[in-house]
C-alpha cells in the first residue's frame, strides 16, 4: 500500500475512533436518566460497532479469516447471553467482565512475548498492571457469576489468616511485576505473575457473601475497565484508553454508590464476610403475631386513601408483577388517589432494577421518586403499599445497633398511617434478618404472590367501581 493511502486510512480510523469515543461518553450521560436511557443504549451500541469497524480497517491485519471465525463464534455465544431473565443480569454482567478481562490478559501476554526484552520500563509497568488486573478479574468475575447463579455456595468462606494470604499473593504479583520492569529479559517470571493474579481473583471472592456480589461485580467492572485502559497504553490506542477509563471509573463510582446505599465501607464489603446465616432468629423461636388482610380489605383501604406510596422490591421482580402494579396505579389514579413509587437505590438485585421494571410497565417517570426525596412524605401518607420489598423497609436499620444492616438508609414505611406488605410468607429478605415492620400495629400483612395479590386487589377495585 502506498504511504499516502496508508496515512489516509489512518486518518479515517482515528476519525471513526473519535466518533466512537464521543458516543461512549454520551451513552453514559444519557443512561443516567430514565427519559434518555434508551438513547444511551443506542449510542453505546453504535459506538461499539464503529470501534469494531475502525479496528477492522487497521493496516496491520493481514488475514481476515480468523477474525471472521471469532465474530461468528462471538455472535453465537452472545445472542443467547443477551436473552437472560432480568433477575439474572448481574451474573451475566459478571460473565461479560470475565470474557473482557480474559481478552485483555491474553493480549497483554502476547504483547509481552512479542516485545520483551525490548520493552521500556513505562510500558512494562503498564503491561504488568494490565495483566494483573485482567487476571484477577477473570477468575473473580467467574466466581461472582457462579455464586450468584448458585453453582457455587453463596455463603462466605472464611479461614484463619485469609486476609494475610491474599495480601501475600498480591505483594507476590507486584514483586514479580517490579522485577520484570527492571529485568524484562527474565521472561520466565511472567507466567507466575498471571497465575498469582488468577489465584488472587478466586481467593478475593471466596469470603464475600452472595448479598454483596452485585457490589463486587461492579468493582470488578472497574478493574476490567482499568485493565482495558492499561491495554490502550500498551497498544497505543486512544479509544481503548478512553473507553477503559470510562468503564473503569463508572464501575468504581457505581460500587461506591451501592456501598453507600447499604451503609457499608469497601473494606466491609470485601473483607466483612457479610451474608452469613443469621442466628439471632433461630428456627423454633416463638412466632410473633402479625395482622393480615385479604385482597378485599386491602382494596377497601386503598380506595379510601388520598395518598398512597408504593414501595417495590425484589419480590415484585420475581413475581413479574409490574404490569399488574401498573393496572393498580391506573385504577387508583382514576379514583383520584395520588399514587407515587418510592425507589430505594438497592431495592431488587441490581442498580436501577425497580426503575427498569416500572418503566417496562409504562409507569410515568415523574411518579418514581428517589428515597431521599420521598422519605419525608411517609408521615402524611395514608397507605404505604410494600410489594415484595423487605430489607429496604426494615426499621431495625435505624434503631437496632446490633442489626447487620444498622445504618443502611431505608424507606420510612413504618411512619405511614397504614403499611401494607405483600409477600408470600414471614421469610426474610436478602440480608436474612427479621423485619420488625411486620409486627407493628399499623402494619397489615398481605400474604401471597405479588402478581396474584395485586391482580386480586385490581379486580376488587374494578368490581367496586363498576
Ligand atoms: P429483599 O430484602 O431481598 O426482600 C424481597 C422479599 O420479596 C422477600 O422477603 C420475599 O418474601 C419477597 N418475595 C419473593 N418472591 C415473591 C413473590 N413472588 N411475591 C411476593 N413477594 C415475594 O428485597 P429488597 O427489599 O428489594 O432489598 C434488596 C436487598 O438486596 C437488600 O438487602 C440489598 O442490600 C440487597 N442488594 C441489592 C443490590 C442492588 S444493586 N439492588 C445489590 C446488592 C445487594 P417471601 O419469600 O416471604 O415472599
Amino acid at each position: 500500500m502506498m504511504t499516502a493511502e496508508l496515512a489516509g486510512s489512518q486518518v479515517i480510523i482515528e476519525l471513526v475512533y473519535l466518533i466512537a469515543s464521543v458516543l461512549f461518553i454520551l451513552s453514559l450521560k444519557w443512561m443516567s436518566s430514565p427519559t434518555t436511557a434508551r438513547h444511551g443504549i443506542w449510542a453505546g451500541e453504535v459506538g461499539m460497532l464503529l470501534a469494531i469497524c475502525g479496528t477492522l480497517l487497521h493496516h496491520g491485519i493481514v488475514d481476515y479469516r480468523l477474525i471472521a471465525i471469532g465474530l461468528v463464534l462471538g455472535t453465537i455465544i452472545g445472542v443467547p447471553l443477551g436473552r437472560v431473565a432480568m433477575t439474572a443480569v448481574p451474573q451475566r454482567t459478571a460473565l461479560s467482565h470475565a470474557f473482557g478481562a480474559l481478552c485483555v490478559t491474553l493480549v497483554g501476554s502476547a504483547e509481552f512475548y512479542l516485545r520483551a526484552p525490548n520493552i521500556s520500563r513505562f510500558m512494562m509497568s503498564v503491561l504488568s498492571l494490565e495483566v494483573i488486573l485482567g487476571g484477577l478479574t477473570v477468575t473473580g468475575s467467574l466466581m461472582a457469576a457462579g455464586k450468584l447463579q448458585e453453582i457455587l455456595p453463596q455463603r462466605p468462606l472464611t479461614y484463619k489468616g485469609q486476609n494475610l494470604v491474599n495480601l501475600v499473593l498480591l505483594v507476590g504479583a507486584l514483586v514479580i511485576a517490579v522485577s520484570l520492569v527492571l529485568h524484562p529479559e527474565a521472561r520466565s517470571l511472567f507466567p507466575f505473575m498471571i497465575l498469582i493474579a488468577l489465584a488472587f481473583g478466586v481467593l478475593l471472592i471466596i469470603p464475600i457473601g452472595g448479598a454483596d456480589m452485585p457490589t463486587v461485580i461492579s468493582l470488578l467492572n472497574g478493574y476490567a475497565g482499568l485493565s482495558a485502559a492499561a491495554m490502550g497504553f500498551v497498544l497505543d490506542s486512544k479509544l481503548l484508553i478512553i473507553a477503559g477509563a470510562l468503564d473503569g471509573s463508572s464501575g468504581l463510582i457505581l460500587s461506591i454508590i451501592m456501598s453507600k446505599a447499604m451503609n457499608r465501607s469497601f473494606t466491609n464489603v470485601l473483607f466483612g464476610a457479610f451474608g452469613q446465616v443469621q442466628t439471632s432468629h433461630a428456627a423454633g423461636e416463638e412466632a410473633r403475631p402479625v395482622r393480615s388482610a385479604t385482597p378485599e380489605e386491602a382494596a377497601a383501604i386503598l380506595s379510601a386513601a388520598n395518598r398512597v406510596i408504593v414501595v417495590p422490591g425484589y419480590g415484585m421482580a420475581v413475581a413479574q408483577a409490574q404490569h399488574k402494579v401498573r393496572e393498580l396505579y391506573d385504577s387508583l389514579s382514576k379514583r383520584g388517589v395520588d399514587v407515587r413509587f418510592a425507589i430505594h437505590p438497592v431495592a431488587g438485585r441490581m442498580p436501577g432494577h425497580m426503575n427498569v421494571l416500572l418503566a417496562e410497565a409504562d409507569i410515568p417517570y415523574d411518579r418514581l421518586i428517589e428515597m431521599e426525596e420521598i422519605n419525608g412524605d411517609f408521615p402524611q401518607t395514608d397507605v404505604a403499599l410494600v410489594i415484595g420489598a423487605n430489607d429496604v423497609t426494615n426499621p431495625a436499620a435505624r434503631s437496632d445497633a446490633s442489626s447487620p444492616i444498622y445504618g443502611m438508609p431505608i424507606l420510612d414505611v413504618d411512619k405511614a398511617h397504614t403499611a401494607m406488605v405483600i409477600k408470600r410468607s414471614m421469610n426474610p429478605g436478602f440480608a436474612g434478618i427479621d423485619n420488625p415492620l411486620y409486627y407493628l400495629d399499623n402494619t397489615l400483612m398481605l400474604f401471597g404472590d405479588a402478581k396474584a395479590f395485586v391482580g386480586s386487589i385490581v379486580r376488587e377495585l374494578s368490581g367496586g367501581h363498576g
